[in-house]
């Protein structure tokens, strides 16, 4: 084999890897996004509040998409089905939500906060807006120069007065427009709505 034969292989070989890399982005464009984002937007870390297992779902597929970190955001005393009651004025999510200083204990903190740049904050809407638990975890770090993504789900309503008490009590970070994610998006949706928020 020629010298120049050598070198048309090694073109070929090299068009049909660029041309296999370019049919795989377009197959799987949440795969690509993961590094470019990655790039942009640091370490990212989706940190979230589940009481009854469906925002645990999102923010995994979310987390997975992006390549992120996961970290549960776990009460120290978990919440009971009477403690959810919300046609219950007494109830506990009923007494804490009414309560604007209530801040429920978290079980553990995170590990090193430092090192993330980016942290999504996932959460159930409760009384059209964030559970007070989610206050704790916001005033239980430092969030200066990090950027800040809320998103939630729930039984229809939108984030509520969400994105203004994430601003409250995260004066120094940058608190993006949150979404509330129904319906089990999966990963490449979460990666690509993820994506357009951190542009
Ligand atoms: C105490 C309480 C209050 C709630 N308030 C609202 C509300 O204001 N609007 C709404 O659409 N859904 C509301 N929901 C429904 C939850 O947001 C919804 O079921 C959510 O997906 C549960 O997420 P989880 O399984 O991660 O806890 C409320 C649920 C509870 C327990």
């Amino acid at each position: 084999m020629t010298e120049t034969h050598n070198r048309l292989l090694g073109r070929r070989t090299a068009l049909k890897l660029a041309g296999g890399f370019a049919a795989f982005s377009a197959l799987f464009p949440a795969a690509c996004m993961t590094a470019e984002a990655k790039d942009k937007n640091g370490k990212m870390l989706v940190a979230y509040f589940s009481a009854t297992g469906t925002t645990a779902r999102v923010a995994k597929q979310l987390a997975e998409g992006l390549g992120a970190d996961l970290f549960e955001i776990r009460p120290e005393k978990p919440y009971s089905r009477q403690d959810l009651d919300w046609h219950d004025k007494k109830s506990r999510s009923s007494v804490e939500m009414n309560d604007p200083n209530s801040r429920p204990a978290i079980a553990a903190k995170v590990e090193n906060m430092g090192q993330y740049d980016t942290v999504f904050v996932g959460f159930p809407i409760w009384w059209h807006r964030s559970p007070t638990i989610i206050s704790t975890f916001l005033e239980s770090y430092d969030f200066s120069g990090k950027t800040i993504v809320p998103f939630a789900t729930s039984g229809g309503s939108g984030l509520g007065k969400t994105e203004s008490i994430f601003k409250e009590l995260c004066p120094k970070a940058a608190v993006r427009a949150g979404r509330v994610l129904n319906g089990s998006p999966d990963k490449a949706k979460l990666a690509e709505w993820a994506k357009s928020v951190l542009r």
